[in-house]
């Protein structure tokens, strides 16, 4: 964090709640130690003569935030999009996480995602990484280098995957974690969460010591929550004790509540599962286009909002192909436009307030006062230019936001974590 006060000048956008839109045309965003001070129409006498960084005519937001990334599946992106969650898991996610065992190759892929991830508009991340201890900090070295902030997992997975993926038993699975959380100390903005890969891959002893972990250390959780139809069926057979999906973790106390949780997916969950999670502030972190990718279905993301849920969006790389989150915002209201059409009309489609409150404000959450420009938030922003994207035609504030979403590359022409301008 840096010791300064400066202002950015420009069009500057946030949204304080979902669905609502703050536009603060041609204004100056104040940052002080690393916080936002304030949105002013005219710069306030008592910072006369503070840097002003002029980005006029651009439009300023707040970083967005990736509540479910897979840093270790970055390298095969858009292929084997022909299958559904089970086998492209066993085709493609599992040899290919396997690579992570030689810290060479785990250098060269996760500095290539670290290098993607920097250039676009995500400031925070939730990542899975491998089960692999030391490749995973190297991971959260490269990404701390970056000056992103980030919550990396090491993954734990102990059954049901193959020779080349798998932990040897729980027990040395949780002495390898215990040992990660250990050397994971001395990053500042790099974080641990725990990170089952899901209840299919996680025998009861370990999920158990996960659990005990969690209230040691006091890390969040991550993992995959009612994703696939298939997904589900099994998971019903392997917990014959439980109602729902997501008691399944909630036994082991790795659901929210005293441990912040996030759960990708939550495509299917029932009234039941939904329910504990708004009682114990689980976040969902909603992936679309993974979702269509994979087969799994439509999330009833609208639903979530209004019924006060914490959600966020995430690009699921590798099921969703991109990195984006511009892209997951817009495959979000495509989704939901779908969902209206087919599956309830009695829900509307979700609008593009709503898809950027998920994007900055909601998943931000996650990390803390993160993802909105309102007073005493962490000064995160991006700085994009609708110069590349011609048109004709005069556009007020909110159309030039809508025409980023939808058609740009997703790559900021400047970026700030925390008050600091990574470029
Ligand atoms: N469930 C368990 N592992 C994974 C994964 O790597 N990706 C997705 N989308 N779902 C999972
Ligand atoms: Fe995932």
């Amino acid at each position: 964090m840096q010791n300064t006060t400066f202002a950015l000048r420009g069009n500057i956008f946030y949204t304080p709640a979902p669905g609502s839109l703050a536009v603060h045309p041609e204004s100056w965003l104040v940052c002080e130690e690393g916080r936002v001070a304030g949105v002013f129409s005219s710069l306030p006498g008592r910072y006369a003569g503070v840097e002003v960084q002029d980005h006029s005519g651009k439009l300023i937001l707040p970083g967005l935030v990736d509540l479910h990334a897979h840093a270790s599946q970055y390298a095969y992106r858009g292929l084997g999009m022909d299958l559904e969650l089970l086998q492209w898991l066993e085709q493609n996610a599992f040899p290919e996480e396997a690579n992570f065992a030689r810290a060479g190759y785990a250098r060269q892929a996760y500095a290539l995602f670290t290098r993607q991830l920097t250039a676009s508009a995500t400031t925070r991340a939730c990542i899975f990484a491998t089960l692999h201890r030391p490749a995973t900090l190297l991971l959260m070295e490269q990404l701390e280098a970056a000056g992103l902030c980030c919550f990396v997992g090491k993954v734990n997975m102990d059954r049901n995957s193959p020779d080349i993926l798998r932990e040897e038993s729980a027990a040395s699975a949780l002495a390898e974690t215990r040992r990660w959380l250990e050397e994971s100390r001395r990053f500042a903005r790099s974080r641990p969460i725990l990170t089952p890969r899901f209840i299919p891959s996680c025998s009861d002893g370990l999920m158990a010591g996960l659990g005990e972990l969690q209230r040691e250390y006091g890390v969040p959780a991550q993992s995959h929550l009612s994703e696939n139809l298939s997904e589900i069926a099994w998971v019903k057979e392997l917990c014959p004790g439980t109602d729902f999906y997501g008691q399944a973790y909630s036994r082991f106390g790795l659901f929210g509540g005293a441990c912040p949780t996030v759960m990708a997916h939550c495509v299917w969950s029932g009234e039941a599962e939904r329910a504990l999670m708004k009682q114990n502030g689980v976040f969902i972190a909603h992936c679309p286009q993974s979702n269509m990718n994979v087969s799994s279905g439509i999330a009833p993301v609208k639903s979530y909002l209004l019924e006060g849920q914490k959600v966020g969006l995430g690009s699921d790389v590798a099921g969703g192909a991109h990195l984006s989150i511009f892209r997951a915002m817009t495959d979000a209201i495509q989704c939901s436009k779908l969902r209206w059409r087919l599956v309830d009309q009695g829900v509307p489609a979700l609008t593009l307030p709503e898809a950027l409150y998920m994007a900055t404000k909601g998943g931000g959450e996650f990390f803390g006062k993160v993802g909105s420009f309102e007073p005493g938030y962490e000064f995160d922003a991006v700085v994009m230019d609708d110069a590349a994207l011609p048109t004709t035609r005069a556009c007020s504030l909110p159309e030039r936001l809508e025409r980023i979403v939808y058609l740009s590359d997703g790559a900021p022409c400047a970026k700030y974590v925390q008050g600091r301008r990574l470029f």
